[in-house]
């Protein structure tokens, strides 16, 4: 039997305020959670939604340093923009606050000085990359050296971003540190860990035999983690950037984020309501975490363990996590700038805020990774948003105006056909409760949009512009159903679009419904007066599908431009001035090329160098027709020892730069210059 539960406390992931949200996160957490939210909202439960920027941990100080401002100028931007963007997209928290506020730090202090005053830590001395020239411990990101797999010299302490490698400082082949250059030593430090081994019986039976109900992909990971052994975690850093550790002699240390940032759900329901803890700490609160897959271990193992630790407060009930989301079938990527961001969608697209709710719902990774592509966005506006809902809407409405002068009509005796629809009502709420009541949005949706589905079909079987002529009676009946199924799509599809569900109503001249009455014929009464009825959904182009991708396209480009410019050789050694000096360069003019017979690759240029004419050989004959070069002014090492090349002497060489692609670009001066002219 599952339990009845009082009260509900939703918590969603908090965004890292070092960047904008993306449809990954949206698809992931933001969107199934706020369609939980306002379902149970409806239903009149007693029912909270917490949120906020997580605005500690090493990325953000990374960042900063990398622009040059304070880690408060970062996490102050991004966390205005993501509220700001989430507030345009309709998510109804009941608070987005941050891990930056006074009660955030407070509470995740308090929360580390019982268990440290409890001896629910253990204190460990490990030897740590130490910067002695800026003085500073670093970070595994702080570190950067050769992969010992790949050779790549760009690689970080934690990993080789060019083979993928999971990689620990200690095996980066000469280490530097990231923030001086300095060649970083080794140097003792004393952190607290949380030794989550203790805790590996009260997880197996709280998880692995109390919780079978879970997500497969959830379930799944706890077993592994699980069934390999949990160890002690460190909860400490060295850091100067984050919450001190509230004990003597911990200075120069912060709580590492993943401590501080899982009790800022604490905090930020602190934040929202004096009232708090009964949310927290009540037996009757169901409480639900929802995440993306990359988070399941600090929700289900290690803020659980640190939660029961504590002692006093609830874990969650289910920690429904989504897979990944891809965009144009690759993974998206903040770095790489392969998003479709969030706060550029509102802006590009005023007014289809439900749109992309939508799409995304439809879409999410919800037992595997999912594909977003723009033709798909657009198929799912066309199709489904202008054609089953907007369609419907409109018809039932238009109709009413034009007949009844927009009074909702009497309903008169049943038809079979009539009974059968509306009974078919009450089945899609019960399929849409327990769908969202089990964390599947996506068929949640698909049960939604059955409402408009069913009252497309109902009109197209019955036909009430040609009964209109023989039989106005029962149009009355006909449009009244219309009009009821219209106001029951309303109510239904509120969790998942709530701004049409607001014009729906509007159109209707309707108050909320409620849940209650959703799957029932006792929405309007007769004798009503709706409003003007307007497009829901309008068609999108293929222009401006094609625009977002050739935007995608124009990233990928640069993408392909900047990982080129990693691979560029390394500086070669030190040359003095004189040694550059004995190289001879000047200004030419090509005066005739052709081909080298039986080569591929050769041309015989006759080139004037204003010294005099001579003959050069170059291998540029994959990379320029000799009619090309004529007449072209180029750059000439006149001084190059001569060579001798399929018997032709070659006196110099011509100046090229070789692309990421291998193809040879002339280099030339940027106007027209003299023969002769020395360069250097
Ligand atoms: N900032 C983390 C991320 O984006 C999520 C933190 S969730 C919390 O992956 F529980 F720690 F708050
Ligand atoms: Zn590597």
């Amino acid at each position: 039997m599952a339990k009845e539960f009082r009260r509900y406390l939703v918590t969603s992931a908090l965004p890292y305020a070092n960047g904008p949200v993306h449809i990954g996160h949206l698809a992931g957490v933001y969107i199934p959670s706020d369609i939980y939210t306002r379902y149970l909202r409806l239903k009149g439960c007693d029912v909270i939604s917490v949120c906020g920027s997580d605005e500690h941990g090493v990325p953000i100080t990374i960042k900063a340093r990398r622009e040059g401002v304070t880690p408060q100028e970062i996490v102050d931007r991004y966390h205005e923009l993501i509220k700001r963007s989430f507030e345009r997209l309709g998510m109804s928290f009941d608070i987005y606050s941050r891990t930056s506020s006074p009660t955030h730090a407070v509470t995740a202090s308090e929360f580390f000085r019982k268990l440290y005053d409890e001896g629910k830590f253990i204190e460990r001395t490990s030897m740590q990359f130490y910067d002695e020239e800026a003085q500073t411990f670093l970070a595994d990101r702080y570190i950067t050296g050769t992969c010992p797999r790949c050779g790549n010299d760009r690689a970080y302490g934690d990993q080789c971003e060019k083979c993928g490698s999971t990689l620990s400082p200690d095996e980066l082949v000469d280490p530097r540190s990231a923030v001086s250059g300095a060649v970083p030593v080794k140097r003792e430090t004393k952190h607290w860990y949380l030794p989550l081994d203790r805790y590996e019986e009260f997880l197996r039976e709280w998880i692995l035999d109390g919780h079978k109900e879970w997500r497969a992909n959830v379930y799944g990971q706890c077993k592994s983690w699980l069934d390999g052994g949990l160890q002690p975690r460190a909860v400490s850093r060295d850091l100067d950037w984050g919450i001190p550790v509230p004990v003597e002699g911990a200075e120069g240390k912060v709580l590492y984020v993943w401590f501080d940032a899982p009790i800022g759900y604490i905090s930020a329901t602190k934040d929202l309501t004096p009232d708090w803890e009964k949310y927290w700490k009540s037996e009757d609160t169901k409480m639900v975490h929802f995440i993306g897959k990359d988070n399941i271990v600090f929700h289900c193992i290690v803020f659980p363990a640190m939660l029961k630790a504590h002692g006093g407060y609830i874990l969650p009930e289910n920690v429904p996590a989504n897979e990944f989301l891809n965009l144009e079938g690759e993974k998206i990527s903040t770095s790489r700038n392969w998003a479709v961001w969030l706060h550029e969608y509102l802006d590009e697209f005023p007014g289809k805020e439900d749109v992309l709710r939508y799409v995304l719902c439809a879409s999410a990774p919800e037992a595997k990774d999912n594909d977003f592509t723009w033709k798909d966005f657009q198929a799912r506006n066309n199709n489904e948003l202008v054609a089953v809902l907007g369609n419907f809407v409109n018809r039932a409405l238009v109709l009413t105006q034009k007949y009844y002068g927009g009074e909702v009509p009497e309903c008169g005796a049943l038809t079979d056909y009539d009974r059968a629809t509306i009974g078919e009502l009450s089945q899609i709420k019960g399929a849409l409760e327990n769908a969202i009541e089990n964390y599947k949005f996506r068929e949640a949706l698909k049960e939604a949009m059955n409402f408009a589905r069913i009252g497309n079909k109902y009109l197209a079987d019955t036909e009430p512009w040609k009964v209109v002529k023989s039989d106005p009676e029962r149009v009355k009946t006909i449009l009244n159903i219309a009009l009821q199924i219209t106001a029951n799509t309303a109510v239904a599809i509120e969790p998942f679009m709530p701004f049409s569900a607001a014009r729906i109503l509007g159109m209707l001249a309707a108050e909320p419904f409620g849940w209650e009455r959703l799957g029932s014929m006792e929405m309007l009464a007769a004798g009503h007066r709706i409003g003007e009825p307007a497009l829901l959904f309008e068609k999108i182009e293929d222009e401006v599908i094609d625009r977002q991708l050739a935007k995608l396209a124009a990233t990928k480009e640069l993408n392909a431009r900047a990982e080129a410019e990693k691979n560029v050789e390394k500086q070669k050694d030190t040359v003095q001035f004189d040694d550059f000096g004995r190289m001879d360069i000047r200004v030419a003019t090509v005066l005739a090329a052709e081909k080298v017979a039986k080569t591929k690759k050769l041309l015989k240029l006759t080139v004037d160098t204003g010294i005099d004419r001579r003959e050069i050989v170059s291998g540029i004959a994959e990379h320029y027709a000799p009619e090309e070069l004529v007449g072209r002014q180029v750059l000439v090492l006149v001084n190059l020892a001569p060579r001798t090349l399929k018997g032709i002497e070659s006196r110099g060489m011509i100046l090229m730069a070789e692309d990421a692609d291998g193809k040879l670009r002339l280099l030339q001066p940027d106007a027209a210059a003299m023969n002769g002219a020395v360069v250097g």
